[in-house]
């Protein structure tokens, strides 16, 4: 996730350019640029850090006035956030200018291409490929050459280009990443996102994939990859600049609830191959010294730490290693047997919790082979690790996590799969089953999402409800304690994450009538025993809700049943968890508290 910007028009580029680039900050903080064309010279200012960095800098600088170019503030997806790998980038011969957002998928193929053709590369990112790529056809007009380039490109991506001498034409792509022109009189802006120029039009058209757009100041003309030109939709935002920065969502939150399928397909992207095999290249780590572990440890806090006991199940049941989980804070004081043939797999989606910190820094010193599973490039766990396994979410703003939660479970499950094939713990037709039913989890969380409205209505009646228990079993009970985590972080309610069968050895004294017992029941081979635990909730006095699979018989235990599509066991953890998120969120929401920032919590926790 970035955030681009571009402008054509009578006004200093700079004067927009900049303020669009601060309200696209959500999507990205960690560098920041822009170019700025004119017809006879081109200034590119880009540096580390935040829009304030930037705006800094273009004020030293202080450019010569220009008309026309594009901006981008980065979330890191190649390479560390720094100066050279900030965008944009230039081909090498400094004539192509491209701001870009996503993934190039085939970047390593065409870097190859390109390099024995003896262009040279200063960064480490896929979007330095682009821009080469693009110089190779300085004979074409712009937009040609960029529809010729999507021709070639693989994977999720929005570009916005510029060349040197043509400070009249942008021209911008879109394949799976968003991307707005902003219609102006006599200009034109092309954006990630609608804040980027909302406070100087409202008139925009939204680029559908596969679409190559060529903005000049007077005209917006939109292409297809045939080169056929296509007939624009062109809309109004109705949305004020706050409602816009939050997608049209009134919270962070629900917005990030609804950016999964985004985020989980963009974890999967490139990790998987047509025919079902995982390839985790990035990881770099020798497959024989994959093959040398024989023990696992996974330590993480919080949400990560259910991430955590979902890759236990995971990695246990496919490679057939034994596997502890830690809450972090507690690994190192309990003198865990670590060697040289262990590997410890660090889970934390900010990369820098010092708990996890800790626990995989005394895993280092005691000659564990250490894994960062992370959502920020370059973070303390990314540096700090032998090896580094990105979720792909994008800037999670809201403080209760959610999108960077699922794709936690997605790169664990790649995780555990990649192992099993590394090892040859696995029948290679179960690892492309289960790849391939990865590959339907993006529509499949779009359908449990759908299911808000209903859970809504549920979460208005049970505004007052003091107790809530979330019971499961093995791949459900995870799902189970990220429910009641999630209602007590956001709602401020007594809610207690259970191991269904658990239940009966205590706490079951607690049930009583008025409270809400939420059971997760989708992991096949133990439903039929969640549901008689949830007959025994039922029978002294509890509300029964029941999240289960689409087309499963319960019965008539539960009060209600939230259904969600059906999965293999463990997979199917990521659509479950969907509508306990949208479960705490309503009923936050009912006692009108602010779910982006819950009282007494930090998005990150640096201290001990
Ligand atoms: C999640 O909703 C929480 N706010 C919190 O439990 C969080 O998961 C925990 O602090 C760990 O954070 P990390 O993933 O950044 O390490």
């Amino acid at each position: 996730m970035c955030g681009i910007v571009g402008y054509v028009g009578p006004r200093q580029a700079v004067d927009v350019l900049l303020p669009g680039l601060s309200r696209l900050e959500y999507r990205g903080y960690d560098s920041a640029g822009v170019a700025l064309v004119r017809s006879d010279s081109m200034d590119v200012i880009k540096t580390v850090g935040r829009m304030a960095d930037l705006t800094g800098l273009v004020g030293k600088e202080s450019p010569a006035p220009a008309h026309a170019g594009v901006g981008h503030t980065r979330w890191a997806t190649h390479g560390a956030p720094n100066t050279v790998n900030a965008h944009p980038h230039l081909d090498d011969n400094g004539d192509i200018v491209v701001v870009h957002n996503g993934i190039i998928e085939n970047w390593r193929a065409l870097k190859s291409e390109l390099a024995a053709k003896g262009h040279r590369f200063v960064s480490d990112t896929d979007t330095e490929v682009i821009a080469n790529l693009l110089g190779e056809m300085s004979d074409l007009p712009l937009v040609e050459a960029v529809r010729q380039v999507m021709l070639r490109a693989e994977g999720a991506l929005a570009l916005a280009v510029m060349r040197r001498g043509e400070p009249d034409v942008i021209v911008g792509a879109r394949r799976g990443s968003p991307l707005v022109v902003g219609r102006g009189d006599g200009e034109n802006f092309l954006a990630s996102d609608i804040p980027a120029f909302l406070e100087h039009t409202r008139e925009m058209i939204v680029v559908d994939d596969d679409r190559v757009v060529e903005v000049r100041p007077d005209s917006v003309r939109v292409f297809d990859l045939e080169g056929n030109e296509i007939e624009p939709e062109h809309r109004k935002v109705e949305w004020d600049l706050e409602a816009a920065e939050k997608g049209g969502f009134p919270t962070f939150m629900l917005k990030e609830i609804n950016e999964q399928p985004h985020a989980i397909a963009d974890t999967l992207l490139g990790r998987v191959t047509g025919s079902g095999r995982v390839v985790l290249h990035e990881l770099e780590v020798d497959e024989d010294v994959l093959r040398s572990i024989d023990k696992v440890f996974v330590v993480a806090c919080g949400t990560s730490y259910h991430a955590a006991m979902m890759a236990k199940y995971a990695i246990e049941r496919w490679t057939r290693l034994p596997v502890e989980i830690d809450i972090a804070s507690e690994f190192r004081y309990r003198d865990p047997v670590l060697d040289d043939r262990s590997l410890v797999i660090g889970i934390s989606q900010s990369g820098e919790t010092i708990d996890t910190l800790a626990a995989v820094r005394y895993a280092k010193a005691q000659g564990a082979l250490v894994i960062g599973v992370t959502n920020v490039v370059d973070s303390a766990l990314a540096r700090e690790s032998d090896a580094v396994l990105y979720t792909r979410a994008g800037p999670e703003i809201g403080v209760a996590a959610t999108k960077t939660f699922t794709t936690q479970l997605v790169a664990m499950q790649l995780l555990g799969l990649y192992l099993a094939q590394v090892r040859g713990a696995m029948d290679p037709a179960r690892v492309e089953m289960l790849v391939g039913e990865m590959m339907r989890l993006p529509e499949q969380v779009q359908t449990a999402i759908a299911s808000g409205a209903e859970i809504e209505r549920l979460a208005r009646v049970w505004g007052d409800v003091r107790d809530f228990f979330f019971l499961g079993r093995s791949g459900d009970f995870p799902v189970a304690m990220e429910g009641a985590l999630k209602l007590k972080e956001i709602a401020y309610v007594r809610a207690e994450g259970y191991a269904a069968g658990e239940m009966k050895h205590g706490p079951i004294a607690l049930i009583e009538k008025g409270v809400v017992v939420v059971g997760v029941a989708t992991d096949s081979h133990v439903r039929a025993k969640t549901l008689s635990n949830m007959e025994e909730m039922k029978a002294r006095g509890a509300t029964i809700v029941l999240v289960a699979e689409e087309g499963d018989d319960v019965g008539d235990v539960a009060d209600h049943v939230i259904r969600v599509p059906p999965g293999p066991d463990l997979i199917c953890t990521v659509t479950a968890v969907v509508p306990l998120q949208l479960l705490a969120y309503h009923v936050a929401t009912a006692k009108e508290l602010d779910v982006d920032k819950p009282r007494n919590l930090a998005k990150t926790v640096t201290v001990e």
